[in-house]
């Protein structure tokens, strides 16, 4: 199991709290990272435990209790409970994952549960996605044309075009694989990263887009494409079983295509 670094501003001894769940027969402790930048205190780890026979069998189902019944200041993200909005992406006994699709059985003994790594804190499991988001934008992440579309058609493809998308569109953005990587998080202001190269790719990969050549261009650069050293800690963490740094290779095929 990878283990990686704490959030930025982690330096943690703030005096933690703990909650004990009497009576409970099967019980699951959590200690859970908290930071509010409004106290002026330093991040510290609160301890709850829960009574598994009393809660869902997910990590969220885990967090959205004790929000509910112990702690309503415990603050993360959330919405679709199943995979498919990104914003439960959090850091679970070392490994980044969604809490949504995360287990408690498949978490042995007490977990611990941090912000995504080596991102700044806004509040307690909630990083800051702008920089991610602004880097996102920079890859120009929509269909570019420059031909008149077809009077009304669609822009069509075949099947075996639509298929080279697979493997690439079901990415949710959801940062995991962006924050376990360690050259992102040395070089996160210039290197690219995990995720957003995947989404430079599915762009590249769309036989729709006339962008090529300016999306090859703008990812010719040391850092913001060449810092992938194939470490793989993003294809190892991808809730979804993606490949960015197949993905990776493939801009880098694209590249030395383009220079042949
Ligand atoms: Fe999340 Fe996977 Fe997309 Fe990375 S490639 S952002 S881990 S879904
Ligand atoms: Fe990082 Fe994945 Fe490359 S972990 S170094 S982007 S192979
Ligand atoms: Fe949407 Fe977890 S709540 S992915």
């Amino acid at each position: 199991m990878a283990t990686f670094t704490l959030p930025k501003n982690s330096k943690i001894n703030g005096k933690g709290r703990s909650h004990r769940a009497e009576g409970a027969q099967r019980i699951k402790s959590f200690r859970i990272y908290r930071f509010d930048p409004d106290s002026g205190e330093n991040p510290r780890y609160d301890t709850f435990e829960i009574d598994l026979d009393d809660c869902g069998p997910m990590v969220l189902d885990a967090l959205i209790k004790i929000k509910n019944e112990i702690d309503p200041t415990l603050t993360f993200r959330r919405s679709c409970r199943e995979g498919i909005c990104g914003s439960c992406s959090m850091n679970m006994n070392g490994r980044n994952g969604l809490a949504c699709t995360t287990a408690m059985e498949d978490l042995d003994g007490d977990v611990r549960i941090t912000p995504l790594p080596a991102m700044h804190v806004i509040k307690d499991l909630v990083p800051d996605f702008t920089h991610f988001y602004a880097q996102y934008a920079s890859i120009k992440p929509w269909l570019q044309t420059v031909t008149p579309t077809p009077s009304g058609k669609e822009r069509l493809q075949s099947p075996e075009q639509r298929e080279r998308l697979d493997g690439l569109y079901e990415c949710i953005l959801c940062a995991c694989c962006s924050t376990a990587c360690p050259s992102y998080w040395w070089n996160a202001d210039r290197f690219l990263g995990p995720a957003v190269l995947l989404q430079a790719y599915r762009w590249l990969a769309d036989s729709r887009d006339e962008m090529t050549g300016e999306r090859l261009e703008a990812l010719e650069d040391p850092f913001r494409l060449y810092r992938c050293h194939t470490i793989m800690n993003c294809a190892n963490v991808c809730p979804k079983g993606l490949s960015p740094a197949k993905a990776i290779a493939e801009i880098k095929k694209l590249q030395v295509e383009k220079h042949a």
